[in-house]
């Protein structure tokens, strides 16, 4: 079966969806996007992800290119038409095609898209094992609590951490980590799980936000303030969260261990917290 992806109202096969060179998320990275997990076919989190997407759109003075409902609607016909069953879907909006001047465009319609990854989610011999993280600086602008498709720092960080045989690269400000190059970052240590308050500095993931409620649901405690390099080291864990990871545990830091350098018990319990729920809402 040959992928369908959407593009501007249509369902297209992937070759055949194409923008316009004057689309301004290809001249200005003037755009934003969502990523979406699905697991048994359904979305997971829906609800976060269109608040998101919202808080985005309206940072940057965006219309919705539809009303909510067509938008999941959208989704859900890609994700039947694609048969997908477990993976995730992509989805950006940027502000459209216009001759290139760097003030906004009057009355020019949104383009939006959209595409699936199958992956499988639920089990992960990664997250059995942990994974390997570095530090890098952190590069980017000054409003990363947006989910802009501007994504350049984030890629040179990435492209860090794969030569180094990483899977992740942590990014340092100030002598603090903010957060992975796409994931959020956590530490746990005397059984207290430690991650950045949401703030400009960094994006206000939705699994974090899951995770959050998780703990507080589950008597785990959360201490929310930034955490130094340091710390990282004397932590007795650590690990990361994002859509295409959900949680997974970080046993090494610029090639030192973290902790007893494997996946820790908190890790693991609130990543088979976020599975139970996740398999719950896909009526699993
Ligand atoms: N990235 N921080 C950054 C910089 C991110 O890019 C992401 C997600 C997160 C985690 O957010 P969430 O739990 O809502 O996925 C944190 C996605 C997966 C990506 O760009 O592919």
């Amino acid at each position: 079966m040959k992928p369908i992806v959407y593009c501007n109202g249509e369902f297209v096969e992937e070759q055949n969806a194409k923008v316009s060179i004057f689309d301004r998320g290809y001249l200005f990275g003037d755009g934003v996007y969502e990523v979406v997990p699905v697991v048994n076919g359904q979305l997971i989190d829906k609800i976060e992800f269109l608040a998101r997407l919202q808080r985005s759109l309206s940072e940057l003075e965006l219309e919705w290119p539809c009303s909510q409902i067509e938008y999941v609607a959208m989704l859900e016909t890609l994700i039947e038409r694609n048969e997908l069953v477990e993976g995730s879907v992509y989805t950006q909006v940027t502000r459209g095609v216009a001759p290139r001047d760097f003030s906004f465009p009057d009355n020019t319609p949104t383009t939006c898209m959209a595409f699936t990854t199958a992956k499988s989610y639920l089990s992960s011999p990664q997250a059995e094992a942990g994974v390997e993280v570095i530090t890098v600086e952190d590069l980017r602008w000054k409003r990363r609590d947006i989910k802009s498709i501007a994504l350049l720092a984030q890629c040179l960080a990435k492209q860090q951490s794969k030569r180094h045989g990483c899977y992740e690269s942590w990014m340092l400000e100030d002598g603090f980590i903010t957060e992975g190059s796409s994931s959020t970052a956590y530490i746990v240590k005397n059984n207290t799980v430690i991650t950045r308050p949401n703030s400009n500095d960094v994006l206000p993931g939705i699994r974090r936000h899951v995770l959050l409620e998780l703990a507080a649901d589950n008597g785990i405690a959360v201490e929310l303030r930034a955490f130094t390099l340091d710390e990282v080291l004397t932590a007795d864990e650590a690990f990361l969260s994002s859509a295409t990871t959900l949680v997974m545990p970080v046993v090494t830091i610029d090639g030192k261990p973290i902790g007893e350098k494997k996946p820790g018990l908190i890790t693991l319990k609130l990543r088979q917290l976020y599975v139970d729920r996740i398999k719950k809402q896909a009526g699993l």
